[in-house]
């Protein structure tokens, strides 16, 4: 099976996304990922758009082995040699060089004639061979340019001494069965003279479309960007053009040298670094592309993985797959996710709980572990109740010194407490230590809100540490407040539950 070369252009194309510039130490994180994963090529930067520019490129070839360095170079004199200065520490190094070809292109942006830009493209071909031994060409806007003239030039900067010539559908307005007849058409007339490779924009969300038809017609080199950040719209995304090769090599028959099980962590990484996020329904790296709610996909997958699932969630890097739980389940589900979390419960209870989580599903939008836990300890497996709220009322605002005025029921005696707090919740949490006199530290805080609009159901979510033990308490009501003392009072029940 033919392996497809992978040149990652997330440092160059990928940093022209708007908002996602990187410092020279971002760059080099992600190059080293780059590398972890078995990207054959990594394009750091266009050494001569910037100083800034320059550096990254110059410490990544520097700094970073396992990987051809490639700096990017319009068909100049100056941006060629300063990309290979930029390149030159790398052990492995490529130039890579452009000049547009289309006529919209040489008529009102360039101003030259084809046989100008072709003579251009070959002379800075020949001048960047005298500096390196791998240079990639790349005839800018090809997929609107003429086709026997784009021919030519190809041929012609082959025979000047490229080994790569890059096909870049610049402006994102092939279609798969276009761009699939080009490389076809090219493949015949060069041979294995030179690598084809492709460089997809995804202006009509056809990138990895068009990338893949291009494979499939011998393209030996992918030009993608992790999360297909890039430019407008972006890049063809390199996790979706290698997980179609993985998983469709069938058809394909061509594979990549990527080490999938890294995908998550370098999707999560440029994010981290980018702070752009990537949408959740995105193929392979969203955060609901291995998550299923349907109650049918998940009665399926709970018998045999295969029945809803092409790829496994492992193979990206991911622990597994995740039923969401939420209205469209089924019991089957709940069930499982019941035991996942440790209850056994009688058919009866199961049922009861099912309800109950039915009803809570169709008011909330996610349900949590934590939900199943609340629905489950109270609905069916009740915990015995040592504290219970009775009444409260809280002064606070502004020029107010927040107050709490608690009344608490302990072991069927009501206890009231009046005390104040740096806060209406800390004079509230304040009032219920005071009462039941425990020593728990709160953990952590949580406000939620199930329904909508200013009279909406609000839930607390808290969490009690007490010496090794723990517990989750949870409380809603429409007044937060209220909610909140719930919550203490429901998680010091559990901690009770639990030293008895
Ligand atoms: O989109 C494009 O044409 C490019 C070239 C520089 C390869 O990014
Ligand atoms: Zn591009």
């Amino acid at each position: 099976m033919r392996t497809v070369k992978i040149f990652d252009t997330t440092l160059r194309d990928g940093e022209q996304s708007p908002g996602a510039s990187m410092n020279v130490e971002e760059k080099i994180q992600i190059a080293k990922q780059l590398v972890k994963m078995g990207v054959d090529i990594i394009e750091a930067g266009f050494p001569i758009a910037s100083p800034g520019d320059f550096e990254a490129v110059k410490r990544i070839a520097g700094e970073v082995r396992g990987a051809t360095i490639a700096g990017l170079a319009r068909a100049k004199e100056e941006d060629i040699k300063r990309a290979w200065e930029a390149v030159r520490d790398a052990s492995r190094k490529r130039i890579h060089t452009f000049h547009s070809t289309s006529d919209i292109h040489l008529k009102y942006q360039f101003r030259v004639s084809r046989a100008e830009a072709l003579k251009r493209s070959v002379e800075m071909v020949r001048y960047a061979r005298s500096l390196v031994d791998d240079v990639e060409f790349s005839p800018m806007d090809a997929t609107r340019t003429d086709i026997p003239y784009l021919i030519e030039v190809v041929e012609a900067v082959i025979a000047a001494g490229a080994s790569t010539v890059n096909i870049p559908d610049t402006v994102g307005y092939t279609t798969p069965l276009e761009f699939g007849s080009l490389i076809k058409a090219i493949k015949e007339k060069i041979g294995d003279r030179a690598v084809i490779s492709v460089h997809c924009h995804n202006d009509l969300g056809l990138a990895v479309a068009n990338a893949l038809a291009a494979i499939y017609h011998g393209a030996g080199q992918v030009e993608c960007t992790i999360n297909g950040i890039g430019e407008r719209a972006g890049n063809c995304s390199m996790e979706e053009v290698v997980m179609n090769l993985a998983t469709r090599k069938d058809f394909y028959k061509a594979k990549t040298n990527i080490r999938t099980k890294e995908i998550i962590r370098a999707s999560r990484l440029l994010t981290r670094i980018t702070g752009i996020p990537v949408q959740p329904n995105k193929a392979i790296v969203g955060a609901n592309a291995f998550a299923h709610e349907s109650g049918i996909h998940q009665d399926g997958l709970l018998k045999e993985k295969l029945t809803y699932e092409i790829m496994r969630p492992e193979d990206i890097g991911l622990k597994q797959t995740e039923l969401v739980l939420g209205k469209h389940s089924g019991r089957h589900a709940f069930k499982t996710r019941i035991k996942e979390l440790g209850y056994e419960l009688t058919p009866d209870e199961v049922e009861t709980a099912f309800e109950k989580f039915k009803h809570l599903a169709d008011q909330k939008k996610d349900i949590f572990d934590e939900d199943i836990e609340a629905l489950v300890s109270e609905g069916v497996a009740k915990i015995p109740e040592l504290y219970s709220l009775v009444d409260l009322s809280v002064s606070s605002g502004m020029g107010v010194r927040p107050t709490a005025a608690l009344k608490l029921k302990v072991k069927g005696r009501t206890v009231d407490s009046v005390e104040h707090g740096d806060g209406p919740v800390d004079a509230v949490y304040r009032a219920i230590v005071a009462v039941t006199k425990t020593k728990s530290r709160l953990m952590k805080f949580e406000v939620k809100s199930i329904t909508g609009g200013t009279d909406a159901l609000g839930e607390v979510l808290v969490s009690l540490e007490e010496g090794s033990r723990k517990a989750r308490g949870q409380g809603a009501d429409t007044d937060i407040l209220v909610a909140a003392a719930k919550a203490y009072v429901n998680a010091l029940n559990k901690l009770a539950a639990k030293k008895r």
